[in-house]
This record gives C-alpha cells, structure tokens and sequence, in this order.
C-alpha cells in the first residue's frame, strides 16, 4: 500500500575536511567488503548442513548494515536520498526470515554493490585520501572522485525504474482486487439489509391490507385493526430504508460535510470526543464516506476496547493528501486482522490509494493514522 518515495535533492561540494573523511570510509567499505564476501560464499555453501543457515541470516545482515553505510554517506555528500527498497520481514522463525532476505531483488542489490565495493572502493578512497594529502590539486580532485564513486555505487542500491513500476502495478491490483470485494461484500449485505427488513415489512403490509379489504363489510372492527398493523409496518419499513441509506451515505455527510459529520459522530460517541478538524473545502463524496465510516470504526473500537474516558480526532488537508488521526489514551494493544473492523479501515482507505498506520503499543495511547490523496472542491453553498 505504502512506496517509499525517492527523492534527490542537488547536493552541495562537500568541504575538504568531509571529502577526506568520506575517503576514509569508503576504503574502509571496501575492506569490510573484502572480509565479508568470503563469509558469504562459505555461509552459502554450508546451507546444506544447515549450520549454515544462521551464519548466512547474519552475513545478510551485516551486508544490509554495511549498504546503509552507503546510503547514508551518499545521502551526506551527494545530498541524495537512496531509498531502502527492503520486503519487510515481520516476527516469522529463521527460516521464513531468511527466505523473504533470499527472495527480495533488493539483497541481491546489495550483493552486486558489494563485488563493486570490492573492486573499487578500498582503492579510490585511499586514491583520493593520498590526492588530498600530496597533490596540490587534491583538494579539487578529491571531492570529484568521491562523488563520481558514490553516485556509481548508489545506482547500484537503487531499484530500477522498472521495479519501482512493477511494485505500483502489484499494488493497484492488489488494491483493485479488494476495492471490488468490498464493493460485492456491501451489495450483498444492502441485499440482505433490503430482504430481510424493508422488504419482509412490505409483504407483512400487503398481506394485512388484503386481509382487512377482505374483512372492511363482515368485520370492520378487525378490518381497522388490520389497517393499523399495516400503517405501523410501513412506518417501520421506512425506518429501516432510512437506515439503510444513511449507511450507504449519511445524510449528515451530504448536509454538513466531512467536517459536520465528524463532529456528530463525536457527540454520538460513547466517550467524551475532543475534535481539532480543520479543512476549507470539500473532498469528494466517495472519499467523505470512506473517512466518515473508518473514523466511525475507530472511535467505536475506541469505546469498545481502550477503556479510556476520552479520545480525539484531528483533521488537515495538506499538499493534495487527508490526513486523519483517531486516537485515546487507553489502554492500547489494538492490532488489525483479517475481517476485523481495522482491516476494514485499510481495505477502504486503499481503494483511494491511501494508507493506515496503527501505533498502539501496550498501555496506550492508541493512535490511528490515516492518510490519502484527495483534492478538495470549494464549500457547496
Ligand atoms: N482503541 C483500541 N484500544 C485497545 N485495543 C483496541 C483498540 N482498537 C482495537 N483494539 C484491539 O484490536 C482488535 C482488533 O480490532 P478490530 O476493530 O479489527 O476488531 P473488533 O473491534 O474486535 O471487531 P469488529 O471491528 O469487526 O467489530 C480488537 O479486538 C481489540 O482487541
Ligand atoms: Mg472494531
């Protein structure tokens, strides 16, 4: 659901003092590279007899360590953000941990930028350390000689325009994918709203009034009694299509907007709703609904579950993205899985291309970050 962004920003000449100490660490890359590629090629080689096993996850690991050496002296010279395109491994045993290292394109990344490494990185930086240190000229050449070598080396870390395309492509289809089972999860469920409610009401009423015309000349007495039930049954259906259309779109939502919505859902919370919601304009319908909905789902989930007394919302719209926070101070530990409300949160939220962070460690507080990109229209009057 979540890319990283990669951003490049013009880097700066860095000052002689930086140049050389950048010169430093680059050969000391390269040593490191040195030591730690036969390590690598011996810990592969002992996966059959499995002691290799714990010995590649921790070469792996110090492989991931001495790239993020890389990234952050090219990030500190060249001013270049070189994103960390890692799989995210979660609490999986050794073994699942070190086949998503084995399977993600980014470990073997770093494993062509260490043969680079290798090759070249000892040699230029004690290169450019001596040019600074013999050459009158050094001072100039230094600088250049690092930056063309971190620039080359970066590549090397970064994914491939085709890559970063391929990951936007998984993701949409993914997010498509559950866009369109929510979509058939909520027509089934309006479906059986309209069959078992409304409509079981509409039969009742047809019946009755049938019955009553039936009985208007021998029995006008039931016949009016008939004709009460019937009026009764029709105000109970109309309130339940009435609840049915609110949970399509509130009307709330269309009367006072996003803004208005979220402050009725606050009075009608069952805890005390501290609301900081600030937005000029309007986001368009769908994504009023999908933002009214997980809101409602948190603050819920808030009573439910948090034992606080109070929680809050806080709203901004920000450079084209809605950002939304639900929190309390209870008593925390909320995690989302599959077909709880959470979940629901997220899979709504994506099919706008948005994201949401749950950051609810054990003893509070709760917090509920959404954010998704939205344009807003100017206020309808
Ligand atoms: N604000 C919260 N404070 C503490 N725990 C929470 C909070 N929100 C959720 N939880 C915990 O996380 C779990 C998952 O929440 P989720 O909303 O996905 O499911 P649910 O509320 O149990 O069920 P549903 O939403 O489907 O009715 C909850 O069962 C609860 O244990
Ligand atoms: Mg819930």
């Amino acid at each position: 659901m979540t890319t990283a962004r990669e951003s490049r920003s013009p880097g700066r000449s860095p000052s002689a003092t930086t140049s050389l100490r950048a010169a430093f660490l680059i050969a000391i890359q390269g040593l490191a590279g040195i030591v730690l590629l036969p390590l690598l090629i011996v810990s592969f080689a002992l996966v059959v007899i499995w002691v290799g096993l714990p010995m590649l996850a921790l070469t792996l690991s110090l492989l991931r360590g001495l790239a993020m050496s890389q990234r952050r002296l090219a990030r500190r010279i060249l001013g270049v953000k070189v994103p960390m395109p890692y799989r995210k491994i979660g609490g999986e045993g050794l073994l699942d941990r070190l086949q998503i290292r084995l399977t993600d394109p980014a470990t073997y990344r770093d494993i062509a930028w260490l043969l680079l490494t290798i090759c070249l990185g000892f040699a230029v930086g004690l290169v450019a350390m001596i040019f600074y240190i013999v050459l009158p000229l050094g001072v100039l050449a230094s600088p250049v000689i690092i930056r063309t070598y971190l620039t080359v080396t970066s590549s090397v870390l970064r994914r491939s325009d085709t890559e970063v395309m391929e990951q936007r492509i998984g993701e949409l289809a993914t997010s498509r994918a559950e866009t369109v089972d929510t979509q058939s999860a909520e027509i089934r469920r309006i479906e059986r709203d309209l069959h078992d409610g409304a409509q079981a009401r509409l039969v009742a009423l047809s019946m009755n009034l049938g019955l009553a015309e039936q009985m208007m000349e021998k029995d006008p007495q039931m016949s009016r009694e008939l004709l009460a039930e019937s009026r009764q049954s029709a105000s109970v259906a109309l309130t339940d299509l009435r609840g049915l259309v609110r949970g399509i779109h509130p009307p709330v939502l269309a009367d006072r907007g996003l803004v208005g919505g979220l402050q009725a859902l606050a009075l009608a919370a069952a805890l005390e709703v501290d609301v900081d919601v600030v937005m000029v304009g309007r986001p368009p319908a769908p994504v009023e609904s999908a933002v009214y909905f997980a809101v409602a789902e948190a603050l819920t989930n808030a009573a439910k579950h948090s034992t606080a007394r109070t929680a809050w919302i806080w709203l901004r719209h920000n450079a084209g993205r809605l950002s939304v926070t639900v929190g309390d101070s209870g008593v925390g530990g909320a995690v989302a899985s599959p077909g709880g409300g959470l979940h629901g949160i997220e899979r709504r939220l994506a099919a706008f291309d948005g994201t949401v962070t749950v950051a609810s460690p054990i003893g509070g507080p709760t917090i509920i970050a959404m954010e998704l990109p939205c344009e807003l229209s100017s206020e309808k009057i």
